[in-house]
């Protein structure tokens, strides 16, 4: 039989009689090559540049309204320096931004959206590979989801994470210490004159969320699939070894377009079961839940919800970060980053995964030490025994609902408690700090309308904050339940991404107030303590409201988006639709 090595050869053989995608543009001697070549020459491009060498397409996220990227045109400046030293072509087009903090009703609504823009880009124009750049929360799964409908060579350059957020004298995270403050606030233990200067202190470099939310997850999880260099995920934004990487990226692209490894080579199951492990053992976000499920879809991985409490439950979290733990990105990579947390649970995961680099993951990562043992934990010192994500079943979420307990209050894992409940995130702002407000710390706050078709967008409002007289009285977490998502900065006893949604009649959508509801994690449940009977009468008398978006992407969106279970892409997006465009423009 054919061994790895010699499929290899015969693949690489073909290749060399094959031309380059990109010559279908810039290879014909007639009027459309003509056109293709001529109007490019117009930037100072030489003849060579068409010889059929590599042409390299720079998918950049640069938006000065996505201040996480803000400087991503400047790294595309290093990427385009490998991209000509190893004898290619590099040409950088923008695609849509989605800026996570500045975004409404939420950058969760364009995710799909900016797959959209990336897919058709990449396949409507003549390039053999791509760079993505991007950082910001939902750029990295949107641009990698738009990637794998293509199945172009494809690599990824993050933004890197801001230096560490530094207010009098302590070291102070992106979002987390957000939440901290405003609670602070509300319970009149910070003045709002200290509040404001604290912003300063937090965001005071170019680059991510320096917490282990969920930009600096998927970055460490970009780097778990092997789908970029090793240390892309954790080397700070201003760090000139990001500027090398980003060279060195640049370099590599050619690289692969010549050995033809495409992401459907890289992204197998085995790679997001990586990625599952990685989460977990990085205390990552929730959000990736969605993000993976989504990007899997396009692939055609078979990748469930249930995957990730498989796989991924029973792996230590060794990385001591923000909002789990105590430190910042900047220490992890400090302490030796992703390769050193890999090689110390090389047991975990499998090391013979493929990657951008024509090696497996264990080759790529060898020898990598950690240099603090407080930032990356041993083994026998973990911040959690159990640091997956937990995915809870029961008559409240029979399609599932998930719960990060690395960040919860250990004893409300397991707890029976009455329903306070809203409506809507409305409904919730106007009475939550009633001093009326019938609740108090053994209540379980539930938030209902927040879904993907229902806010819409899936919101990051699951981690709602506490009543302000119960702060007051020094309560810090509650049990709370919505079909919401959170923050990856974020932290507390949140249930998330209820399936099927409120807006869509739910389970969530028949809570009331006063109904006792059970959350049971070690068991894997969430029950709502009413007979069958009395929900089928509820689930009878409930109406859907009638949507406000009538028309344009919204409604698009409303129309087609999936449930939470399901990464909630667009219906008629799963999949890919490979790179081939036959027909020309004139
Ligand atoms: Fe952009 Fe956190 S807001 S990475
Ligand atoms: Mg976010």
């Amino acid at each position: 039989t054919e061994s790895t090595e010699d499929k290899k050869n015969n693949k690489q053989t073909l290749l060399e009689k094959k031309p380059l995608r990109s010559q279908q543009w810039y290879g014909k001697l007639d009027k459309d090559g003509f056109i293709h070549r001529s109007w490019m020459k117009n930037q100072g491009l030489p003849d060579h540049s068409f010889d059929g060498r590599p042409v390299i397409g720079i998918c950049n996220s640069w938006s000065e309204l996505t201040p996480c990227n803000a400087h991503l045109r400047e790294l595309a400046d290093y990427v385009k320096r490998g991209v000509w030293e190893a004898g290619g072509v590099p040409l950088e087009f923008p695609v849509m931004s989605l800026g996570e903090t500045q975004m409404k009703p939420t950058a969760m609504l364009f995710r799909n959206l900016m797959s959209m823009d990336v897919e058709e880009s990449l396949r409507a124009y003549g390039i053999d590979g791509v760079v993505l750049l991007g950082g910001c929360d939902k750029t990295t799964p949107a641009q990698l989801m738009g990637a794998c409908s293509v199945d172009l060579p494809t690599i990824v350059v993050s933004s890197g994470s801001m230096l560490n957020g530094k207010y009098r004298g302590k070291d102070i995270g992106s979002g987390t210490d957000v939440w901290k403050f405003s609670e602070a606030v509300r319970g009149g233990n910070m003045s709002l004159d200290e509040f404001m200067r604290a912003e300063s202190s937090m965001s005071r470099s170019r680059g991510t969320c320096m917490t282990m939310g969920t930009a600096s997850t998927m970055a460490c999880l970009v780097e778990a699939m092997g789908m970029s260099l090793p240390e892309n995920g954790s080397l700070p934004a201003v760090d000139s070894r990001r500027q090398a990487l980003a060279h060195l990226t640049g370099s590599r692209i050619v690289s692969m377009v010549k050995e033809d490894l495409k992401p459907s080579d890289i992204l197998t199951k085995t790679a997001f079961e990586n990625a599952i492990r990685a989460n977990a053992a990085l205390g990552g976000s929730t959000n990736a839940v969605v993000h993976l499920l989504a990007i899997a879809g396009r692939l055609g991985v078979t990748l469930t919800l249930d995957d990730w409490d498989r796989i991924g439950a029973a792996v230590p979290c060794l990385v001591d970060l923000m909002p789990s733990g105590r430190f910042l990105m900047e220490d992890f990579h400090y302490a030796g980053g992703f390769p050193a947390l890999i090689q110390r649970l090389s047991h975990v995961f499998d090391m013979s995964a493929n990657t951008v680099c024509g090696a497996s993951l264990g080759d790529i990562t060898a020898g990598a030490e950690c240099f603090n043992d407080e930032v990356i934990r041993p083994l026998d010192k973990p911040l959690r025994a159990l640091g997956g994500i937990a995915v809870l079943r029961g008559n409240l979420a029979p399609q599932g609902a998930i719960i990060k307990p690395s960040a919860a209050t250990p004893e409300l894992l397991q707890h029976t408690g009455k329903a306070v409940v809203f409506e809507n995130i409305e409904d919730y702002k106007a009475r939550i700090d009633s001093p009326e407000l019938a609740v108090d710390k053994d209540s379980i706050l539930v938030l209902k309308g927040c879904g993907p078709k229902g806010y819409p967008g899936m919101p990051e409002v699951g981690n709602m904050a506490l009543p302000s007289k119960l702060l007051a009285q020094g309560v810090t977490d509650m049990v709370r339940i919505s079909d919401a998502r959170m923050s990856g900065t974020a932290f507390g006893t949140v249930v998330l991404h209820v399936a099927p949604e409120s807006t869509i009649g739910g389970a969530l959508a028949l809570v009331q107030n006063g109904d006792e509801i059970t959350l049971d994690v070690s068991a894997r449940r969430l029950h709502l303590g009413i007979s069958n009977k009395e929900m089928a009468r509820r689930k009878d008398a409930w109406q859907p409201e009638k949507s406000q978006y009538q028309r344009g992407y919204a409604k698009l969106y409303i129309d087609h988006v999936m449930q939470a279970d399901e990464g909630a892409d667009l219906d008629f997006l799963v999949g890919s639709s490979g790179s081939n465009v036959s027909r020309e423009s004139h």
